[in-house]
Protein backbone atom coordinates (compact mmCIF):
# COMPACT_ATOMS: atom_id res chain seq x y z
CA UNK A 1 0.00 0.00 0.00
CA UNK A 2 1.51 3.75 -0.71
CA UNK A 3 0.09 6.77 -0.09
CA UNK A 4 -0.51 9.55 -2.00
CA UNK A 5 1.78 12.41 -3.01
CA UNK A 6 -0.27 15.86 -3.98
CA UNK A 7 2.33 18.46 -4.89
CA UNK A 8 1.71 21.91 -3.19
CA UNK A 9 2.12 25.18 -4.99
CA UNK A 10 5.61 26.38 -5.60
CA UNK A 11 7.03 28.28 -2.33
CA UNK A 12 9.75 30.35 -0.84
CA UNK A 13 10.28 29.25 2.74
CA UNK A 14 12.68 31.63 4.35
CA UNK A 15 14.61 30.23 7.72
CA UNK A 16 15.83 32.53 9.80
CA UNK A 17 17.96 30.84 12.00
CA UNK A 18 18.95 28.87 8.55
CA UNK A 19 22.68 27.71 9.87
CA UNK A 20 21.54 26.82 13.75
CA UNK A 21 20.28 23.30 15.05
CA UNK A 22 16.66 22.97 14.28
CA UNK A 23 17.47 24.02 10.17
CA UNK A 24 20.45 21.73 10.59
CA UNK A 25 18.75 18.87 12.16
CA UNK A 26 15.37 19.40 11.16
CA UNK A 27 14.04 21.45 8.58
CA UNK A 28 16.33 20.69 6.00
CA UNK A 29 16.01 17.11 5.98
CA UNK A 30 12.37 17.33 6.56
CA UNK A 31 12.72 19.70 2.84
CA UNK A 32 14.56 16.96 1.92
CA UNK A 33 12.22 14.47 1.80
CA UNK A 34 9.32 16.29 0.71
CA UNK A 35 11.33 17.15 -2.42
CA UNK A 36 12.07 13.56 -2.93
CA UNK A 37 8.87 12.33 -2.41
CA UNK A 38 7.76 14.66 -5.16
CA UNK A 39 5.34 17.10 -3.46
CA UNK A 40 7.59 20.48 -4.56
CA UNK A 41 6.67 22.46 -8.05
CA UNK A 42 8.67 24.43 -9.23
CA UNK A 43 10.21 26.80 -9.25
CA UNK A 44 10.47 26.63 -5.61
CA UNK A 45 12.97 28.42 -3.13
CA UNK A 46 14.22 27.67 0.17
CA UNK A 47 16.44 30.87 1.36
CA UNK A 48 18.68 30.72 4.50
CA UNK A 49 19.14 33.73 6.44
CA UNK A 50 21.05 34.42 9.51
CA UNK A 51 23.61 36.75 10.76
CA UNK A 52 27.00 34.93 9.75
CA UNK A 53 28.04 36.24 6.37
CA UNK A 54 27.92 33.41 3.42
CA UNK A 55 27.64 32.96 0.31
CA UNK A 56 24.29 30.93 -1.69
CA UNK A 57 27.28 28.29 -2.64
CA UNK A 58 28.64 27.92 1.21
CA UNK A 59 25.21 27.66 2.53
CA UNK A 60 24.85 25.14 -0.07
CA UNK A 61 27.47 23.35 1.37
CA UNK A 62 26.27 24.20 4.94
CA UNK A 63 23.23 22.12 3.81
CA UNK A 64 24.59 18.91 1.81
CA UNK A 65 26.87 18.47 5.44
CA UNK A 66 23.81 18.60 7.24
CA UNK A 67 21.98 16.25 5.25
CA UNK A 68 24.65 13.96 5.05
CA UNK A 69 24.92 13.98 9.07
CA UNK A 70 21.15 13.35 9.53
CA UNK A 71 19.86 11.29 6.35
CA UNK A 72 20.75 7.54 6.12
CA UNK A 73 23.51 7.29 3.28
CA UNK A 74 20.24 5.08 1.53
CA UNK A 75 18.02 8.11 1.44
CA UNK A 76 20.68 10.96 0.06
CA UNK A 77 20.29 10.75 -3.31
CA UNK A 78 23.27 12.36 -5.94
CA UNK A 79 20.64 14.10 -8.64
CA UNK A 80 18.35 14.71 -6.09
CA UNK A 81 20.69 16.66 -3.68
CA UNK A 82 21.84 18.61 -6.78
CA UNK A 83 18.61 19.54 -7.43
CA UNK A 84 18.16 20.42 -3.60
CA UNK A 85 21.04 22.28 -3.62
CA UNK A 86 19.94 24.67 -6.37
CA UNK A 87 16.94 26.21 -4.74
CA UNK A 88 18.74 26.74 -2.01
CA UNK A 89 19.46 30.47 -1.33
CA UNK A 90 21.21 32.29 1.86
CA UNK A 91 20.93 35.97 3.01
CA UNK A 92 23.22 37.20 5.99
CA UNK A 93 20.40 39.42 7.94
CA UNK A 94 20.22 40.64 11.97
CA UNK A 95 16.48 41.16 13.76
CA UNK A 96 18.52 44.79 15.57
CA UNK A 97 19.62 45.93 12.35
CA UNK A 98 18.99 46.61 8.60
CA UNK A 99 21.77 45.33 7.34
CA UNK A 100 20.69 42.63 4.61
CA UNK A 101 17.30 42.99 4.55
CA UNK A 102 16.91 44.75 0.94
CA UNK A 103 18.74 41.96 -0.53
CA UNK A 104 16.26 39.81 1.02
CA UNK A 105 13.35 41.80 -0.46
CA UNK A 106 14.84 41.96 -3.52
CA UNK A 107 15.24 38.23 -3.45
CA UNK A 108 11.71 37.57 -2.85
CA UNK A 109 10.35 40.13 -4.49
CA UNK A 110 11.59 38.05 -7.68
CA UNK A 111 8.34 36.12 -7.33
CA UNK A 112 5.77 38.65 -4.97
CA UNK A 113 3.10 36.49 -5.90
CA UNK A 114 4.56 32.74 -4.53
CA UNK A 115 3.23 31.79 -1.76
CA UNK A 116 5.99 33.12 0.86
CA UNK A 117 6.61 31.04 4.53
CA UNK A 118 8.76 33.09 7.10
CA UNK A 119 9.98 30.57 9.64
CA UNK A 120 11.26 31.75 13.21
CA UNK A 121 14.29 29.36 13.92
CA UNK A 122 15.56 31.18 16.57
CA UNK A 123 14.46 31.72 20.13
CA UNK A 124 11.27 33.75 21.25
CA UNK A 125 13.33 36.77 22.16
CA UNK A 126 13.73 37.78 18.92
CA UNK A 127 10.15 36.90 17.28
CA UNK A 128 9.35 40.45 17.88
CA UNK A 129 11.98 41.94 15.84
CA UNK A 130 11.82 39.93 12.90
CA UNK A 131 8.47 40.14 12.57
CA UNK A 132 8.70 44.05 12.86
CA UNK A 133 12.01 44.06 10.41
CA UNK A 134 9.74 42.32 7.76
CA UNK A 135 6.87 44.55 8.14
CA UNK A 136 8.86 46.94 8.56
CA UNK A 137 10.95 46.24 5.08
CA UNK A 138 7.81 45.82 3.11
CA UNK A 139 8.05 41.99 2.68
CA UNK A 140 4.37 40.69 3.24
CA UNK A 141 2.30 39.74 1.54
CA UNK A 142 -1.15 38.32 0.46
CA UNK A 143 0.11 34.66 0.47
CA UNK A 144 2.41 35.27 3.18
CA UNK A 145 2.91 32.73 6.56
CA UNK A 146 4.83 33.05 9.91
CA UNK A 147 6.00 29.77 11.64
CA UNK A 148 7.02 29.60 15.23
CA UNK A 149 7.96 26.92 17.76
CA UNK A 150 7.58 26.82 20.91
CA UNK A 151 8.26 28.20 23.55
CA UNK A 152 5.29 30.01 23.43
CA UNK A 153 6.19 32.03 26.57
CA UNK A 154 7.50 31.00 30.04
CA UNK A 155 4.13 31.57 31.68
CA UNK A 156 0.91 32.77 30.79
CA UNK A 157 1.62 37.23 30.64
CA UNK A 158 4.94 36.13 28.96
CA UNK A 159 2.82 34.24 26.35
CA UNK A 160 0.40 37.30 26.11
CA UNK A 161 2.93 39.55 25.73
CA UNK A 162 4.54 37.41 22.48
CA UNK A 163 1.20 36.83 21.16
CA UNK A 164 0.39 40.57 21.41
CA UNK A 165 4.20 41.18 19.45
CA UNK A 166 3.71 38.84 16.78
CA UNK A 167 -0.13 39.81 16.82
CA UNK A 168 0.71 43.03 15.44
CA UNK A 169 2.51 42.41 12.69
CA UNK A 170 0.36 39.31 11.73
CA UNK A 171 -3.27 38.25 11.43
CA UNK A 172 -4.19 35.18 13.45
CA UNK A 173 -4.95 33.69 10.23
CA UNK A 174 -1.06 33.90 9.25
CA UNK A 175 0.31 32.63 12.33
CA UNK A 176 1.40 29.08 12.35
CA UNK A 177 2.20 27.49 15.86
CA UNK A 178 4.65 24.44 15.42
CA UNK A 179 3.81 21.79 18.26
CA UNK A 180 5.92 18.56 16.50
CA UNK A 181 3.78 16.29 18.64
CA UNK A 182 0.86 17.06 16.24
CA UNK A 183 2.70 16.17 12.70
CA UNK A 184 3.46 12.94 14.29
CA UNK A 185 1.98 10.16 12.34
CA UNK A 186 0.31 8.68 15.25
CA UNK A 187 -1.15 11.09 16.75
CA UNK A 188 -2.87 11.61 13.62
CA UNK A 189 -3.89 8.36 13.49
CA UNK A 190 -5.50 9.11 17.17
CA UNK A 191 -8.08 11.21 15.13
CA UNK A 192 -8.69 8.55 12.14
CA UNK A 193 -9.28 5.78 15.04
CA UNK A 194 -11.65 7.70 17.08
CA UNK A 195 -13.82 9.45 14.07
CA UNK A 196 -13.43 6.96 11.42
CA UNK A 197 -14.90 4.13 13.23
CA UNK A 198 -18.04 3.17 14.59
CA UNK A 199 -16.62 1.17 16.87
CA UNK A 200 -14.82 3.40 19.55
CA UNK A 201 -17.06 6.51 20.00
CA UNK A 202 -19.96 4.75 21.72
CA UNK A 203 -17.36 3.76 24.71
CA UNK A 204 -15.32 6.59 24.36
CA UNK A 205 -16.52 7.97 28.01
CA UNK A 206 -17.19 8.16 31.53
CA UNK A 207 -19.52 5.36 31.03
CA UNK A 208 -17.20 2.85 29.45
CA UNK A 209 -13.44 4.47 30.06
CA UNK A 210 -11.83 3.95 32.97
CA UNK A 211 -8.54 5.94 33.42
CA UNK A 212 -6.18 7.51 30.32
CA UNK A 213 -1.98 7.44 30.39
CA UNK A 214 0.04 9.59 28.77
CA UNK A 215 3.93 9.11 28.27
CA UNK A 216 6.00 10.54 26.73
CA UNK A 217 9.58 8.97 27.71
CA UNK A 218 12.61 10.05 26.97
CA UNK A 219 16.29 8.39 27.38
CA UNK A 220 18.40 11.83 26.63
CA UNK A 221 19.55 13.92 29.49
CA UNK A 222 19.95 18.11 29.49
CA UNK A 223 21.84 17.26 25.86
CA UNK A 224 23.52 21.09 25.45
CA UNK A 225 20.23 22.49 26.36
CA UNK A 226 21.02 23.68 29.80
CA UNK A 227 20.26 27.58 29.11
CA UNK A 228 16.96 26.38 27.97
CA UNK A 229 16.06 23.53 29.68
CA UNK A 230 17.46 24.62 33.62
CA UNK A 231 15.16 27.72 33.29
CA UNK A 232 11.99 25.54 31.73
CA UNK A 233 12.01 22.49 33.44
CA UNK A 234 9.81 19.17 32.03
CA UNK A 235 5.90 20.87 33.23
CA UNK A 236 6.96 24.14 30.75
CA UNK A 237 9.01 22.07 28.32
CA UNK A 238 6.85 19.08 27.30
CA UNK A 239 3.36 19.30 29.59
CA UNK A 240 1.97 22.83 28.93
CA UNK A 241 1.99 22.12 25.24
CA UNK A 242 3.40 18.27 23.52
CA UNK A 243 1.35 16.23 26.70
CA UNK A 244 -2.04 18.76 26.27
CA UNK A 245 -2.39 18.44 22.81
CA UNK A 246 -2.21 14.80 23.15
CA UNK A 247 -4.58 15.37 25.66
CA UNK A 248 -6.95 17.12 24.00
CA UNK A 249 -7.45 14.69 21.02
CA UNK A 250 -8.29 12.02 23.15
CA UNK A 251 -10.66 13.71 25.17
CA UNK A 252 -11.94 16.57 22.85
CA UNK A 253 -15.33 16.26 21.31
CA UNK A 254 -15.79 15.36 17.51
CA UNK A 255 -15.52 18.66 15.82
CA UNK A 256 -18.19 18.91 13.13
CA UNK A 257 -15.35 18.18 10.19
CA UNK A 258 -11.52 18.30 10.01
CA UNK A 259 -11.99 22.16 9.47
CA UNK A 260 -8.82 24.05 11.34
CA UNK A 261 -11.16 25.94 13.31
CA UNK A 262 -13.97 23.19 14.41
CA UNK A 263 -11.08 20.87 15.61
CA UNK A 264 -9.38 23.47 17.30
CA UNK A 265 -12.49 24.84 18.87
CA UNK A 266 -12.79 21.57 20.53
CA UNK A 267 -9.69 21.42 21.98
CA UNK A 268 -10.22 24.43 23.49
CA UNK A 269 -12.99 23.36 25.56
CA UNK A 270 -10.98 20.98 26.78
CA UNK A 271 -8.44 22.90 27.54
CA UNK A 272 -11.25 25.03 29.68
CA UNK A 273 -12.54 22.31 31.69
CA UNK A 274 -9.26 21.28 33.07
CA UNK A 275 -9.93 21.03 36.76
CA UNK A 276 -7.46 23.65 38.40
CA UNK A 277 -4.22 21.82 40.71
CA UNK A 278 -3.67 24.58 43.27
CA UNK A 279 -2.03 24.48 46.27
CA UNK A 280 -4.53 23.01 48.06
CA UNK A 281 -3.99 19.33 45.92
CA UNK A 282 -1.04 20.09 44.28
CA UNK A 283 0.92 17.39 46.53
CA UNK A 284 -1.67 14.58 45.69
CA UNK A 285 -1.95 15.23 42.36
CA UNK A 286 1.75 15.82 41.05
CA UNK A 287 5.03 14.46 41.45
CA UNK A 288 8.46 16.18 40.28
CA UNK A 289 11.89 14.72 39.68
CA UNK A 290 15.01 15.16 38.87
CA UNK A 291 17.47 12.38 38.10
CA UNK A 292 20.71 11.49 39.46
CA UNK A 293 23.77 9.28 38.36
CA UNK A 294 22.73 5.91 36.85
CA UNK A 295 23.12 4.02 33.74
CA UNK A 296 21.47 4.28 30.12
CA UNK A 297 21.65 1.53 27.28
CA UNK A 298 24.79 2.77 26.73
CA UNK A 299 26.58 2.73 30.14
CA UNK A 300 27.07 5.53 32.89
CA UNK A 301 25.74 8.65 32.83
CA UNK A 302 26.05 11.57 35.03
CA UNK A 303 23.10 13.01 37.20
CA UNK A 304 21.38 16.35 36.48
CA UNK A 305 23.66 18.69 38.46
CA UNK A 306 26.91 17.23 37.11
CA UNK A 307 25.17 17.94 34.12
CA UNK A 308 24.85 21.07 34.49
CA UNK A 309 28.40 21.60 35.87
CA UNK A 310 27.85 22.14 39.51
CA UNK A 311 24.99 24.41 39.35
CA UNK A 312 22.34 23.87 41.93
CA UNK A 313 19.22 23.47 40.71
CA UNK A 314 15.72 21.96 42.08
CA UNK A 315 14.68 21.88 38.17
CA UNK A 316 12.27 18.92 37.32
CA UNK A 317 13.37 16.69 35.10
CA UNK A 318 10.41 14.37 35.14
CA UNK A 319 6.99 15.05 36.17
CA UNK A 320 3.94 13.03 36.55
CA UNK A 321 0.78 14.61 37.33
CA UNK A 322 -3.35 13.32 37.68
CA UNK A 323 -5.36 15.94 35.78
CA UNK A 324 -8.78 15.90 35.62
CA UNK A 325 -11.31 16.97 32.91
CA UNK A 326 -14.47 18.81 34.14
CA UNK A 327 -17.38 17.85 32.06
CA UNK A 328 -19.95 14.89 31.41
CA UNK A 329 -18.18 12.64 29.25
CA UNK A 330 -15.22 12.58 31.52
CA UNK A 331 -16.42 13.32 35.13
CA UNK A 332 -14.53 10.86 37.22
CA UNK A 333 -11.94 9.59 34.61
CA UNK A 334 -8.50 10.67 35.40
CA UNK A 335 -6.11 10.92 32.95
CA UNK A 336 -2.50 10.48 34.51
CA UNK A 337 0.25 12.35 32.60
CA UNK A 338 4.12 11.24 32.48
CA UNK A 339 7.45 12.83 31.25
CA UNK A 340 11.20 12.56 31.75
CA UNK A 341 14.75 13.06 30.62
CA UNK A 342 16.89 9.68 31.42
CA UNK A 343 14.23 7.41 31.87
CA UNK A 344 14.32 3.93 30.86
CA UNK A 345 13.73 3.76 27.32
CA UNK A 346 12.32 6.27 24.74
CA UNK A 347 8.85 5.93 24.35
CA UNK A 348 5.42 7.87 23.94
CA UNK A 349 2.50 5.83 24.28
CA UNK A 350 -1.26 6.53 24.91
CA UNK A 351 -3.21 3.73 26.92
CA UNK A 352 -7.07 4.04 27.25
CA UNK A 353 -8.00 1.13 29.74
CA UNK A 354 -11.42 0.15 29.73
CA UNK A 355 -13.54 -0.65 32.86
CA UNK A 356 -14.21 -4.45 33.53
CA UNK A 357 -16.91 -6.35 32.60
CA UNK A 358 -19.68 -5.91 35.24
CA UNK A 359 -19.62 -9.93 35.69
CA UNK A 360 -17.95 -12.74 35.16
CA UNK A 361 -19.55 -15.80 34.07
CA UNK A 362 -16.15 -18.02 34.28
CA UNK A 363 -14.76 -19.72 37.15
CA UNK A 364 -11.48 -19.18 38.79
CA UNK A 365 -9.95 -21.32 36.53
CA UNK A 366 -10.57 -19.57 33.90
CA UNK A 367 -8.03 -16.92 35.20
CA UNK A 368 -8.36 -13.29 35.85
CA UNK A 369 -10.21 -11.14 33.34
CA UNK A 370 -7.95 -8.02 32.61
CA UNK A 371 -9.26 -4.74 31.04
CA UNK A 372 -10.00 -4.26 27.85
CA UNK A 373 -7.02 -1.77 26.74
CA UNK A 374 -6.52 0.52 23.77
CA UNK A 375 -2.03 1.58 23.25
CA UNK A 376 -1.45 4.30 20.92
CA UNK A 377 2.08 3.89 20.47
CA UNK A 378 3.56 7.28 19.12
CA UNK A 379 7.45 6.23 19.27
CA UNK A 380 9.12 4.03 19.04
CA UNK A 381 7.96 1.32 16.84
CA UNK A 382 4.53 3.60 15.85
CA UNK A 383 1.21 1.64 15.92
CA UNK A 384 -2.05 0.62 17.84
CA UNK A 385 -2.69 -2.65 20.21
CA UNK A 386 -6.53 -3.48 21.30
CA UNK A 387 -5.92 -5.75 24.28
CA UNK A 388 -8.45 -7.85 24.50
CA UNK A 389 -9.66 -11.59 26.49
CA UNK A 390 -9.84 -14.39 24.17
CA UNK A 391 -9.49 -18.20 24.62
CA UNK A 392 -6.26 -20.16 25.50
CA UNK A 393 -6.74 -22.05 21.88
CA UNK A 394 -6.51 -25.80 22.43
CA UNK A 395 -8.60 -28.62 24.28
CA UNK A 396 -9.10 -28.40 27.78
CA UNK A 397 -11.33 -25.99 29.74
CA UNK A 398 -11.97 -22.83 30.17
CA UNK A 399 -8.43 -20.45 30.35
CA UNK A 400 -8.48 -16.90 29.37
CA UNK A 401 -5.93 -14.77 28.05
CA UNK A 402 -5.08 -10.90 27.55
CA UNK A 403 -3.70 -10.73 23.99
CA UNK A 404 -2.96 -7.30 21.18
CA UNK A 405 -4.58 -7.02 18.27
CA UNK A 406 -1.11 -5.54 16.91
CA UNK A 407 -1.23 -3.47 14.38
CA UNK A 408 2.17 -2.03 14.03
CA UNK A 409 2.62 0.63 11.29
CA UNK A 410 6.11 -0.35 10.36
CA UNK A 411 4.95 -4.12 9.31
CA UNK A 412 1.35 -3.24 8.07
CA UNK A 413 2.41 -0.66 5.48
CA UNK A 414 5.06 -0.53 3.47
CA UNK A 415 6.02 3.47 3.18
CA UNK A 416 8.33 5.51 5.08
CA UNK A 417 6.97 7.19 8.27
CA UNK A 418 8.11 10.65 7.95
CA UNK A 419 9.16 13.19 10.54
CA UNK A 420 6.30 15.15 12.39
CA UNK A 421 8.01 18.49 10.32
CA UNK A 422 7.61 17.49 6.70
CA UNK A 423 3.98 17.42 7.78
CA UNK A 424 3.72 20.69 9.54
CA UNK A 425 5.84 22.82 7.05
CA UNK A 426 3.86 21.62 3.95
CA UNK A 427 0.85 22.24 5.79
CA UNK A 428 1.89 25.52 6.15
CA UNK A 429 1.94 26.19 1.94
CA UNK A 430 -1.25 24.58 2.07
CA UNK A 431 -2.31 26.89 4.62
CA UNK A 432 -4.00 24.51 6.84
CA UNK A 433 -4.18 25.50 10.48
CA UNK A 434 -5.59 22.10 11.93
CA UNK A 435 -2.34 20.72 13.17
CA UNK A 436 -0.79 24.51 14.62
CA UNK A 437 -2.04 25.68 17.60
CA UNK A 438 -4.87 29.02 17.62
CA UNK A 439 -3.69 31.80 20.27
CA UNK A 440 -6.14 30.99 22.47
CA UNK A 441 -4.93 27.51 23.11
CA UNK A 442 -1.54 28.78 23.81
CA UNK A 443 -2.86 30.40 26.62
CA UNK A 444 -5.67 28.48 27.56
CA UNK A 445 -2.72 25.69 28.46
CA UNK A 446 -1.01 28.40 30.37
CA UNK A 447 -3.90 29.46 32.18
CA UNK A 448 -3.89 25.52 33.42
CA UNK A 449 -0.02 25.00 34.11
CA UNK A 450 0.62 28.53 35.50
CA UNK A 451 -1.45 27.65 38.95
CA UNK A 452 0.49 24.54 39.19
CA UNK A 453 4.11 26.13 39.01
CA UNK A 454 2.63 28.75 41.87
CA UNK A 455 1.68 25.80 43.91
CA UNK A 456 4.87 24.15 43.72
CA UNK A 457 6.39 27.69 44.83
CA UNK A 458 3.95 28.25 47.09
CA UNK A 459 4.14 24.76 48.92
CA UNK A 460 7.98 24.17 48.59
CA UNK A 461 6.92 21.33 46.86
CA UNK A 462 10.70 19.49 45.95
CA UNK A 463 11.43 17.56 43.40
CA UNK A 464 12.16 12.98 44.42
CA UNK A 465 15.60 12.31 42.97
CA UNK A 466 15.24 8.98 40.73
CA UNK A 467 18.19 7.34 38.93
CA UNK A 468 19.15 7.71 35.32
CA UNK A 469 17.85 4.92 33.36
CA UNK A 470 14.97 3.78 35.56
CA UNK A 471 10.95 4.72 35.82
CA UNK A 472 11.19 8.33 38.00
CA UNK A 473 10.80 8.32 40.78
CA UNK A 474 9.04 6.12 43.23
CA UNK A 475 6.31 8.80 44.07
CA UNK A 476 5.08 8.78 40.47
CA UNK A 477 4.42 5.38 41.08
CA UNK A 478 2.51 6.19 44.40
CA UNK A 479 0.79 8.53 42.35
CA UNK A 480 -1.41 6.33 40.10
CA UNK A 481 -1.27 3.59 42.55
CA UNK A 482 -2.79 5.23 45.28
CA UNK A 483 -5.47 5.00 43.15
CA UNK A 484 -5.56 0.85 42.69
CA UNK A 485 -3.71 1.61 39.05
CA UNK A 486 -0.57 0.48 37.63
CA UNK A 487 1.35 2.57 34.52
CA UNK A 488 1.66 0.67 31.95
CA UNK A 489 5.59 -0.45 30.73
CA UNK A 490 4.37 -3.53 28.73
CA UNK A 491 4.96 -4.32 25.24
C1 LIG B 1 10.96 19.25 22.51
C2 LIG B 1 11.52 19.44 23.89
O1 LIG B 1 9.86 20.07 22.29
O2 LIG B 1 10.57 17.89 22.34
C3 LIG B 1 12.68 18.50 24.14
O3 LIG B 1 11.94 20.78 24.04
C4 LIG B 1 12.29 17.08 23.84
O4 LIG B 1 13.15 18.63 25.48
C5 LIG B 1 11.63 16.95 22.48
O5 LIG B 1 13.45 16.29 23.88
C6 LIG B 1 11.05 15.57 22.27
O6 LIG B 1 10.61 15.41 20.95
P1 LIG B 1 10.57 13.99 20.25
O7 LIG B 1 9.93 14.24 18.93
O8 LIG B 1 11.99 13.50 20.16
O9 LIG B 1 9.75 13.11 21.15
Amino acid sequence: MSSQIIPVEPFDYVVFGGTGDLAERKLLPALYHRQMAGQFSEPTRIIGASRTEMTHDEYRKFATDALKEHLKPSELDKEGLEKFCARLFYVAVDAKADKGWDKLKALLDEAKERVRAFYLAVGPALFGDFSEKIRDHKLITKQTRIVVEKPIGRDLESALQLNDTIGKVFKEEQIFRIDHYLGKETVQNLMALRFANALYEPLWNAEHIDHVQLTVAESVGLESRAGYYDKAGALRDMVQNHMLQLLCLVAMEPPSSMDPEAVRDEKLKVLRSLKPITAANVEKTTVRGQYKAGASANGPVKGYLEELEGGVSDTETFVALKAEIGNWRWAGVPFYLRTGKRLVTRMSEIVITFKPVPHSIFDEAAGRISANQLVIRLQPDEGVKQWLMIKDPGPGGMRLRHVPLDMTFAQAFEVRNPDAYERLLLDVIRNNQTLFMRRDEVEAAWRWVDPILKAWDETGQKCQSYTAGTWGPSQAIALIERDGRTWHEGE
